[in-house]
């Protein structure tokens, strides 16, 4: 090990394909960091870790596996454990199974340090990150989740590819809720300074049809190949680098909004922290109604899981 990282992550549910993806994104990233692969199923995580390793050497972080007493003091504790969708299968049908995994990770976590941020991945990722909070005790600006970042990142390639220009210039939202109330924020989404809708290219072209290709593109990938991880495994580790690094970047991820009174994929500014700042995004009328829609069924099924 050429240099001692600073920070330490860990990835519960390392052993799967989101929380592998992740780790190894945080190595590939150069995240100067100590990731700690947990997993119940043991040897998954060895495997994981030794394999992820071979990819550190050459980066500034490292890679083992860890123990969910390690991971309770660590820096920032991504979870990605637990059950995923079957072909067709929506993400909110997971909540009974993983109700319930997340609640004995929170217990086996404990005592969780204080300053620690919990990135929330598993889904259904709204509600889960609501039920991680109320468990672990800790404040709600430190538990925050991946929410419609990965649907954003969707749609600002899906938009580059219409416009020709970078996704990272491409200031449009996926808001919401990340799963099948998702809607796009048409209205406040940029381009260059200009609204977005104004963009010559933009014209004529069939809005509905994006926002059905980006919210059926997570049933695609599994409908394909069983699940998706790749994207998601970027973002986490984009998220927990901003968190570490205390970037201040403005992300749509799920976070405590108040005026909604609930968790919500809204976009936050994301520090050392946690949440530092929620935004109240300009909606028009039809948008305002699949927000009302979002926030029911996110309320619906959390007084359900209270
Ligand atoms: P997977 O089946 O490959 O991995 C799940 C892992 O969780 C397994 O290694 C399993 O042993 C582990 N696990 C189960 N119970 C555990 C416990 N109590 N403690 C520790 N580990 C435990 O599934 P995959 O594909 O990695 O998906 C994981 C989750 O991530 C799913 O809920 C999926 O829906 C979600 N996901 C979320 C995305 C997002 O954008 N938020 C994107 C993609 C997946
Ligand atoms: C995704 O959007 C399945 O939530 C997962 O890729």
């Amino acid at each position: 090990m050429a240099t001692i990282p600073r920070h330490r992550v860990s990835v519960i549910g390392g052993g799967g394909n989101v929380g592998a993806a992740t780790a190894f994104a945080l190595i590939a990233k150069g995240v100067p960091a100590e990731v700690l692969v947990v997993d119940v199923v043991e040897k998954m995580a060895q495997g994981q870790a030794l394999d992820i390793s071979d990819a550190s050497f050459m980066m500034p972080g490292t890679c083992r596996k860890g123990s969910f007493q390690e991971a309770g003091q660590s820096d920032v504790i991504i979870i990605t454990a637990g059950a995923r969708q079957q072909p067709n299968e929506p993400r909110s049908n997971l909540i009974d199974r993983n109700y319930k995994i997340i609640k004995s990770i929170m217990d086996s976590l404990q005592p969780i340090k204080p300053t620690a941020k919990i990135l929330m991945v598993s889904n259904p990722v709204d509600v889960l990150t609501h039920i991680a909070q109320k468990t672990s005790g800790l404040p709600r600006n430190q538990v925050i989740g991946s929410g419609t970042y990965l649907d954003t990142g969707r749609l600002r390639n899906a938009l580059s590819d219409i416009t020709g220009v970078s996704p990272t210039s491409i200031h449009a939202y996926m808001l919401g809720e990340h799963g099948d109330n998702q809607f796009t924020g048409w209205s406040s989404a940029r381009i260059g300074g200009r609204p977005l809708l104004e963009h010559p290219k933009m014209q004529n072209i069939d809005l509905d049809s994006i926002y059905t290709n980006i919210q059926r593109k997570a049933y695609e990938i599994i409908d394909a190949k069983g699940s998706t991880y790749y994207g998601i495994g970027i973002c986490a580790a984009t998220l927990a680098e901003a968190l570490l690094n205390n970037t201040s970047q403005v992300f749509p991820v799920v976070n405590y909004v108040e005026s909604f009174g609930c968790y919500m994929s809204w976009p936050a500014a994301i520090g050392s922290d946690g949440v530092e700042q929620s935004f109240d995004v300009k909606l028009d009328g039809v948008e305002k109604k699949k927000l009302d829609v979002a926030i029911d069924a996110i309320k619906e099924v959390c007084d359900k899981y209270e």
